[in-house]
């Protein structure tokens, strides 16, 4: 099945990667030797528990890993044991850089490999230690072909609000502002990804009235208010929310609602987590909209004394579009934020990964040991194309 594939074999097929249009990846194979490698990766880093804020014996033992693969590391603590991995070669400025994430969301999984159907599954399997295993094997290969012009990074906290990628990009020792090409690493079945929908998360905290349930008059129910707020919003949901041809609409989720102590009494406090997915337009045009829905209920409350407040969870972002105009590959759009607006820097940007966002932060997180080995040739051709586009951008100037 696997052929071997001496060092003049991949140096042609890298050479002829950049020029050919139709899908040279497909065709290619890994050699066992290098799929062997590639499983190992990956396995390790699941292996590794390493949901957000528990991610320093992953970091460790990457940074480990790639020392001895002899890229230099660089580490930078976000936070108490913490910390985001920097890889490079002899170069510590450079044009590429190839980056994930290293938390997961809870709980664990423990890895396994199903020798029969070749699944490989386990917490962060997909989401997105597939992706930082099969770009740690795509860098190495093109080392020398891109004269060490490449760089790693692996950041903490994607799946919590991107406190690494932040860090990253305000680090004060960060090599350079800018980088010329960046690709990220999340599922995205293995195509590229033409932009992902904005985010824009809140709270609403309701404050009314206890009192004796039998006696409802003489307290302000939480519950009520709370309730008639989430009903405005599902009116705005239903029709008032910007949408666009490219993302579709915009989507409002109700995530987690509380209130109240106990059937017979009546709701002093109330609350409400939603997070909204824009399709179009800005956070400040979408919490606009949110405050004016919820303005007549605010104003009710306040009449009787008490106070419903919205805190926003941070400033959320508008839809994000990614390039994607390397011919050979499918392209898609997706739902789920990423860190790819969080990076500061005029950078070509590209989102591609294996394995499926449908299960990555399920129970069954899994993905083919084929996906894995074909992200392999993909982010090669994807690095070799991006690198191959900047060198000609560059003759124009
Ligand atoms: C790392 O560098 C050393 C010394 O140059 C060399 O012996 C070793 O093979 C290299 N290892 C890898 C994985 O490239
Ligand atoms: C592998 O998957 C097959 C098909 O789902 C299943 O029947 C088999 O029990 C699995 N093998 C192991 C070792 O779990
Ligand atoms: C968007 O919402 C409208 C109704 O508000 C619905 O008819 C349409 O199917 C939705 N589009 C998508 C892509 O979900
Ligand atoms: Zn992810």
């Amino acid at each position: 099945m696997f052929r071997h594939i001496s060092l003049i074999v991949l140096a042609l097929s890298i050479a002829t990667a950049a020029q050919c249009s139709v899908n040279p990846g497909k065709q290619s194979v890994i050699s066992e030797s290098t799929s062997a490698e590639l499983l190992y990766l990956h396995r390790k880093l699941i292996e590794t528990e390493s949901i957000t804020g528990n991610e320093r014996d992953v970091g460790q033992w990457l940074a480990a890993y790639l020392r001895e693969k002899n890229f230099t590391v660089e580490t930078q603590e976000v936070s108490e044991n913490r910390y985001n991995i920097l890889a490079h070669g002899s170069k510590r400025s450079t044009t590429i850089l190839v980056s994930s994430h290293i938390d997961t969301v809870p709980p664990y999984w423990p890895y396994y490999h199903n020798k029969t159907t070749d699944v490989i599954g386990g917490r962060g399997s997909v989401d997105a230690k597939g992706s930082a295993a099969a770009q740690i094997i795509a860098v190495q290969s093109l080392r020398e072909h891109l004269r060490d012009d490449l760089s790693l990074l692996f950041v903490v906290g994607e799946e919590t609000g991107g406190d690494g990628m932040r860090a990253f990009s305000s680090w004060s020792e960060r090599p350079q502002p800018n980088y010329e090409v960046v690709i990220f690493g999340e599922p995205t079945e293995g195509k590229l990804v033409c932009g992902h929908k904005g985010i824009l998360s809140f709270a609403l905290h309701v404050k009314g009235k206890a009192a004796h349930s039998g006696y409802p008059w003489l307290g302000v129910s939480a519950n009520d208010v709370l309730t008639e707020a989430l009903g405005a919003l599902l009116e705005l949901r239903a029709n008032g929310l910007p949408w666009s041809e490219k993302y579709g609409n915009t989507t409002m989720n109700f995530g987690k609602i509380e209130g109240g102590v106990a059937a017979n009494v009546v709701a002093e406090t109330a609350s409400a987590n939603i997070a909204v997915r824009l399709a179009a337009g800005t956070p400040n045009i979408v919490r606009g909209l949110i405050i004016s829905a919820l303005s007549d209920v605010k104003t009710r409350l306040e009449k009787l004394g008490g106070d419903l407040e919205i805190e926003w969870a941070g400033e959320g972002y508008p839809p994000v579009n990614i390039d994607c105009d390397i011919k050979s590959f499918e392209t898609l759009t997706v739902n789920y934020g990423t860190d790819v607006p969080l990076l500061a820097g005029d950078h070509k940007r590209y989102l591609y990964g294996p394995g499926s966002i449908l299960v990555a932060h399920s129970d069954h997180e899994a993905l083919k040991k084929k996906e894995l080995e074909q992200a392999v040739l993909d982010y090669r051709r994807l690095i070799l194309e991006a690198s191959r586009m900047d060198h000609q951008y560059q003759q124009e100037l």
